[in-house]
């Protein structure tokens, strides 16, 4: 009787319990990495193209005082709310950062493009609200080919995993996707929903998406929506990507301090803890399975602090789930309260009624180390510290023996040097700005380089407003928006942009902030949100 009430309560309680995975690479101007070998955001002096890579996608967060700007030819430029670029007729250095940048130095926009099966590129969440908040003390465990959206390729069939995808709103962002389609149960991208495969290609067919995903390449068909139908569980379907995922992976560099670790499969490297393979017959449930770990063994206070994936493989998905239990247990007890809570799975999970018919237990041993070999009573922090002790001795003996010598020698040859500033490669940055702009690139530029200016203008977020389906950067150069906006096409334009016919505000205030004639910001053309409105898919 016992059993039919719990069996019933795991199977009303079993929550869908879908991951959310975070991308967290931008293409964001704030981020000093896109800035090539500058390694820092530009200075006020500096002349700045956005258009050496195209096509681009920048999203600028914070208030920018700019001597000269080149625009991506395609492409997009994202204001964030209340951002105002100022174009002043005497632009000064104040950010001490940049006191010693030199006027006119080029600050070329460099960012990488970042692939979608690097594993460092994502975060694992259980739930959209902790995905969006990013913090990675919630993220959850997942294998090394689960941390990237299962990819099911073209699988209509509903056996395999379709996760929640996040790209945060308020940033912009460069990804290569590779070729083969995508498979995804739900698409959050800046700040919108997608739930269906047709919106989202429709949006990969407009500039911002050309700018964003696969710039200068195809983009795969990314199919959205449809979920894991199999009550026994579903498969992740990224193991024809295990190599190329893998290869992004170092596995010394996850310090394992146990011996003989056992790797699942989907993972790139052991693991110290145990991996079980659970076999499985008639009225199997994965989520009653899931549901019955949690309460049964990770419950109990001995096994506090142990982590599990529970998961099924495409490889071997027939009839068996996987179970990775780890711990957090430091050095190289690691694995061992993971190990212990293995064996107890094993000896009274078949009893238990939910279908299994064989546990099978692989798990890493003690790591032997310091402790382990001498086997003394000198634990290994003892030793350890006893080693770090002597080190700090004898260098102290060498630095003193060194001062000692230094000291016949005048004082100021025994000071470092400062070492010498990195020097930007040899570069005419005018006459480079000078070529993209002929080529019709648009810039804009101080109006100090151009009598005929207004002396001062800014342009700055204008407000929300619906601007359809082709959301973009509205052109302030031309009357007609986003018609007539050359960053629409991907075809190159020539003619020469002047700053005068940029539709420009002479200063109403000394600091010239005025909000009319500015660009309009195509994320915050829709309300945030909300769904995009489903296209009829059947
Ligand atoms: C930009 O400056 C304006 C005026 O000084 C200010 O109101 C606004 O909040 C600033 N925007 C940002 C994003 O800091
Ligand atoms: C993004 O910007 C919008 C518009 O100002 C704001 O309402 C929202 O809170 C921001 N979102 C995040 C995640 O910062």
């Amino acid at each position: 009787m016992m059993r039919e009430i719990l069996v019933l309560f795991l199977i009303l309680a079993g929550s869908s319990d879908a991951v959310v995975k975070r991308w967290i690479k931008y293409s964001d101007y704030n981020d000093a990495d896109n800035w090539g070998g500058l390694n820092r955001t530009p200075c006020p002096t500096d002349t700045i193209n956005l258009g050496a890579m195209q096509p681009v996608s920048v999203y600028i967060q914070s208030n920018l005082t700019i001597t000269e700007l080149a625009l991506p030819m395609t492409g997009e430029v994202i204001l964030g709310p209340n951002v105002i670029l100022d174009f002043p007729s005497n632009p000064a250095n104040v950010d001490p950062s940049c006191q010693g940048a030199t006027p006119g130095q080029l600050a070329e926009f460099q960012v990488q493009t970042q692939e979608w099966f690097n594993l460092n590129n994502w975060e694992v969440y259980g739930s959209l609200a902790d995905a969006q908040q990013g913090d990675v003390s919630k993220e959850v465990g997942a294998l090394d080919i689960e941390k990237i959206p299962c990819s099911s390729g073209g699988d209509t069939t509903g056996s395999y995993i379709r996760d929640e995808v996040l790209f945060p709103e308020n940033h912009s962002y460069r990804v290569n996707m590779g070729t083969q389609p995508l498979s995804l149960q739900k698409l959050n991208f800046a700040g919108k929903a997608y739930t269906s495969t047709n919106p989202f290609s429709d949006f990969l067919n407009t500039v911002s998406g050309k700018s964003q995903f696969n710039p200068g390449a195809n983009r795969p068909t990314v199919n959205i929506g449809g979920s894991c139908t199999d009550v026994t569980g579903c498969a992740c379907g990224n193991d024809a990507m295990k190599t190329v995922i893998c290869a992004a992976v170092q596995c010394q560099d996850r310090g394992l301090q146990c011996d003989n670790p056992p790797t699942p499969q989907g993972h790139c490297c052991g693991v110290c803890g145990a991996v079980l393979t659970i076999g499985y017959g008639d009225n199997f449930n994965f989520q009653n399975l899931e549901s019955y770990i949690r309460t049964q063994y990770l419950q109990q206070d001995k096994y506090q602090g142990v982590r599990t994936i529970l998961s099924k493989s495409a490889v071997s998905r027939a009839g068996q789930v996987q179970l990775v239990l780890q711990d957090d247990a430091p050095g190289t007890q690691n694995g061992q309260t993971a190990a212990a809570m293995a064996q107890e799975v094993r000896d009274t999970l078949p009893a238990a009624g939910l279908g299994i018919t064989a546990v099978d237990v692989q798990a890493s041993t003690k790591g032997s180390g310091p402790s382990g070999q001498t086997g003394g009573r000198m634990g290994g922090g003892t030793i350890a510290g006893i080693v770090i002790a002597v080190i700090i001795v004898l260098l102290i003996i060498v630095l003193v023996a060194f001062f000692v010598r230094r000291r016949s020698t005048p004082l100021e040859l025994s000071l470092p040097k400062m070492p010498k500033m990195p020097k930007m490669p040899a570069f005419n940055g005018k006459k480079t700005l000078t070529n993209e702009f002929e080529m019709g690139g648009a810039t804009f530029s101080n109006p100090n380089f151009d009598p005929n200016s207004p002396d001062h203008f800014s342009l700055s977020y204008s407000g929300v407003e619906d601007l359809g389906s082709s959301k973009g950067f509205n052109n302030p150069m031309y009357d007609n928006p986003v018609e007539d906006n050359p960053m629409y096409s991907d075809t190159s334009l020539s003619g020469t942009m002047d700053p005068a016919s940029v539709t420009t505000t002479p200063p109403t205030t000394p600091d010239g902030d005025t909000r009319d004639g500015g660009i309009e910001n195509p994320i915050y053309g829709v309300d945030n949100l909300q769904e995009v409105v489903m296209d009829a898919e059947c």
